[in-house]
């Protein structure tokens, strides 16, 4: 049946790998020495820069392919206004994504930083050495990891009400050992 379609399995397979990347980042965000002006990018705050651009890489990469393959209609069970609310933290989640190593990048920059894809693939200066502006982006980006960390609180919580309570197919349909095409 039409409406009961799983993900693809470059959408799970995208899906996953950012769950998992995104809990790599905030185990050293939250592990990392606090870093003040004489911080130098080393250890753990350079393993943040290389997990966090390679978070952008696979959320652009993943952004890419679901603009060109549509996500699988949801259920016909489930209500308008969930499906609604399930669209908004959904593009919501995307749209953190995407702000969030930009802003960490000129935050680094304004340090005078290096910011390398994954430390190997130099990216360019996105602000002056010293700038006010890309400094103030460090507190935005740390108040957007928050926001980032609630969203996906909510989202949990919408899965795991479809899962156990509703009973429907909502969470089986990204699961990666389920096929349903
Ligand atoms: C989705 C990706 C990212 C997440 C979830 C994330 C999360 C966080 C969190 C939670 C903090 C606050 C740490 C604390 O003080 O407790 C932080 C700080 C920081 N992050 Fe990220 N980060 C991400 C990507 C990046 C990227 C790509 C860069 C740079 C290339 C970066 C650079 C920084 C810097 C410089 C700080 C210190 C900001 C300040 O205190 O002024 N982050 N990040
Ligand atoms: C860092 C953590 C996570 C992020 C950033 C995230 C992000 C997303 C995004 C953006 C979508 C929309 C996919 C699309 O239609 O393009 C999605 C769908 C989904 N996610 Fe997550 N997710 C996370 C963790 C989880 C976890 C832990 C679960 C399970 C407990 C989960 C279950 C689902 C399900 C079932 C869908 C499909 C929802 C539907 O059919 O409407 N996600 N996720």
């Amino acid at each position: 049946m039409e409406d009961a379609k799983d993900y693809g399995a470059v959408a799970k397979l995208a899906h996953w790998l950012v769950f998992a990347l995104v809990a790599v980042q905030f185990a050293v965000a939250w592990t990392m020495p606090e870093i003040g002006r004489d911080t130098r990018p080393e250890g753990l705050v350079a393993w943040h820069l290389s997990v966090g651009t390679l978070i952008l890489l696979v959320v652009v990469l993943r952004l890419l392919w679901r603009l060109t393959h549509p996500a699988p209609p949801q259920l016909p069970t489930v209500p308008r206004w969930q499906r609604s609310l399930a669209g908004l933290v959904h593009f919501l989640l995307y749209a953190i994504l995407l702000a969030l190593p930009f802003l960490g990048w000129g935050n680094a920059s304004s340090r005078g930083w290096d910011v390398a894809l994954f430390g190997l693939i130099p990216l360019p200066t996105l602000f002056a050495d010293g700038s006010r502006f890309g400094h103030a982006l460090g507190d935005i980006h740390a108040a957007c990891a928050t926001v980032l960390l609630i969203l996906v609180g909510l989202h949990c919580a919408a899965a795991l009400y479809h899962q156990l309570i509703a009973k429907d197919r909502t969470l089986r349909r990204m699961l990666p050992w389920s096929t349903r095409s």
